[in-house]
């Protein structure tokens, strides 16, 4: 028979467990928020408070719709309150074992249809599962952070789940205003599985030096379109979260870009967790970072590369004199590959920067071990003049952006070729889970094939890492022609 969800309870009450208690209220559904002891009780109340205060503000709830929603919202202490619920859904810390504690408590206390659901991230919904005595009422619910806001759910089935569960649990999602997406027991499921390697490795690109934070941050945001660049991101989720995700999906893959890059693991030592410490990668009251000193700009360029006399209009436009790269003052070579080898053929090589525009926004300014310093600012202030933000970088395989976008795309696509998630489920859970205003495939097909596969290529030739080879997928695609991937589906 059909599960009918009316009461529900909610185990945990940090910033996921209350946002996804406040959705359920808002859906008109009586929720039961369970914490461990009266202190986390008052904290998840003052979550769930400061939320729905925050959309009152803003002219999206009444003042009355606001009472209502937190009329419906019990709280308590105690699990045996869960005895009546419909469904409990578990949003403690990511460890597998406090989840199997509550998992045999949830199994001694609650009525025989309930459906028992974790928010878990990355962990396994199988051995939670297993811990019960009825492991086919169990399956994953992933919500995304912030949980009132962003539209996907993740409902994970796993081998014993009840037939037509995960179905029941997918219709409730879309009764709270949410798309789920269903997928099968595998770490990180879709999102974190394409999310947290493409953080960790901007992690990692920091810690190498290949580019700033705020840098790379807007770089993201400004050259993809995405709401957030990696490390406001990571200040969102939680390095100590991120840092877990990370360590689970390392466990199961061995693959070098998952295993968590050692200054999540320094910061989260620190107990500089992002947003809920205060302090990560971003702290709350930091001011602005100031503009770097920038000369005056350069009275002569020279443009090399592809694209060169587009680019060289746009600059005499803004009033820049053109000249032979031999004699130029600043020297820009248009590329996404490294340029140091067009710069030792010049006459004088620390006058060249490679130049890759990402998007109409964003310009990537890299400086090759011998372009000296004067002429990268001289670079950036002419960035600044043509109207773009400037990000400087090293001079590396794929500069910043495309360094970190062509492996998360090669990542979905080795999804896709796995069999684990549709082409539409993968898309979907990107735009809603995550914000992107594309899903992979989407840019796949916008980017075009070959270009990713040749970058993926670059970057396996820099590295030498494994991780960075083209799926056999989307080589097989390239040299068969087939433009889209789509294509194979249809
Ligand atoms: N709680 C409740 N509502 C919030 C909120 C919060 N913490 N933050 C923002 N909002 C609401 C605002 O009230 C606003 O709603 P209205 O338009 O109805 O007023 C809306 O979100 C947009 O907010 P803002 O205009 O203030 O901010 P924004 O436009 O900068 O958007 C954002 C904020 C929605 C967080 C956006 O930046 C975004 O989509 N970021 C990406 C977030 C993301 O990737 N989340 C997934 C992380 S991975 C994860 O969670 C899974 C895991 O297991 C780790």
């Amino acid at each position: 028979m059909a599960s009918t969800f009316e009461t529900v309870g909610v185990v945990g009450l940090g910033t996921m467990g209350a946002g996804i208690a406040e959705v359920f209220a808002r859906a008109g559904l009586t929720v039961i928020g369970v914490e461990a002891d009266s202190g986390a009780l008052e904290r998840g109340r003052g979550h769930l408070e400061a939320s729905t205060d925050r959309a009152l503000a803003r002219g999206r709830l009444t003042g009355d719709q606001k009472a209502e929603i937190l009329s419906r919202v019990t709280f308590t202490t105690s699990l045996e309150d869960l005895a009546e619920a419909d469904l409990v859904i578990e949003a403690i810390p990511e460890v597998m074992d406090f989840k199997r504690a509550l998992f045999t408590d949830l199994d001694r206390v609650c009525k025989p249809s309930v459906v028992l659901a974790t928010n878990t991230s990355s962990l396994s919904v199988t051995a939670i599962a297993a811990t019960t005595t009825r492991p086919g009422r169990v399956v994953g619910m992933h919500f995304f952070n912030p949980a009132p806001v962003m539209k996907l759910v993740e409902v994970v089935r796993t081998v014993t789940t009840d037939e037509g569960l995960a179905d029941e649990v997918a219709d409730l999602a879309r009764r709270l205003g949410k798309t789920p997406v269903v997928v099968g027991d595998r770490a990180g499921f879709v999102a974190n599985r394409l999310l947290l390697p493409y953080l960790n490795q901007a992690a990692v690109m920091l810690e190498n030096g290949v580019a700033g934070r705020d840098d790379i941050d807007a770089a993201m945001r400004l050259g993809v379109g995405l709401p957030m660049g990696p490390f406001a991101l990571l200040d969102l989720i939680g390095l100590d979260t991120s840092y877990e995700i990370c360590e689970v999906l390392f466990r199961e893959t061995r693959d070098r870009r998952h295993a968590p890059a050692p200054i999540l693991r320094e910061l989260v030592t620190a107990g500089l967790l992002g947003r809920k410490s205060g302090q990560g990668f971003h702290c709350a009251e930091e001011p602005e970072s100031p503009s770097p000193d920038e000369k005056p700009s350069a009275s002569s360029v020279g443009v090399l590369g592809e694209g060169a006399e587009e680019f060289g209009a746009r600059l005499s436009g803004a009033g820049f004199k053109l000249v032979d790269a031999d004699d130029a003052e600043l020297v820009i070579a248009l590329s996404r590959t490294p340029v140091v080898e067009l710069a030792v053929r010049l006459p004088h090589p620390g006058r060249l920067v490679g130049l890759h525009l990402v998007g109409d926004r964003v310009a990537e300014v890299a400086s090759t071990v011998l372009t000296s310093p004067e002429v990268a600012s001289v670079a950036h202030g002419l960035m600044r003049i043509l109207g773009l933000t400037a990000v400087p970088c090293k001079d590396r395989a794929e500069f910043v952006v495309d360094a970190l976008l062509y492996p998360y795309l090669n990542d979905a696509v080795r999804m896709y070729e796995s069999g684990y998630a549709s082409i539409e489920d993968v898309d979907t859970a990107m735009r809603l889970g995550c914000g992107y205003p594309e899903g992979p495939f989407e840019m796949l097909d916008r980017l075009g094939l070959e270009t990713v596969r040749d970058g993926l290529r670059a970057l396996y030739a820099e590295y030498r890492d494994p991780c960075f080879a083209p799926a056999p997928l989307l080589d097989q695609l390239v040299t068969a022609g087939v433009p889209s991937i789509r294509d194979l589906s249809s």
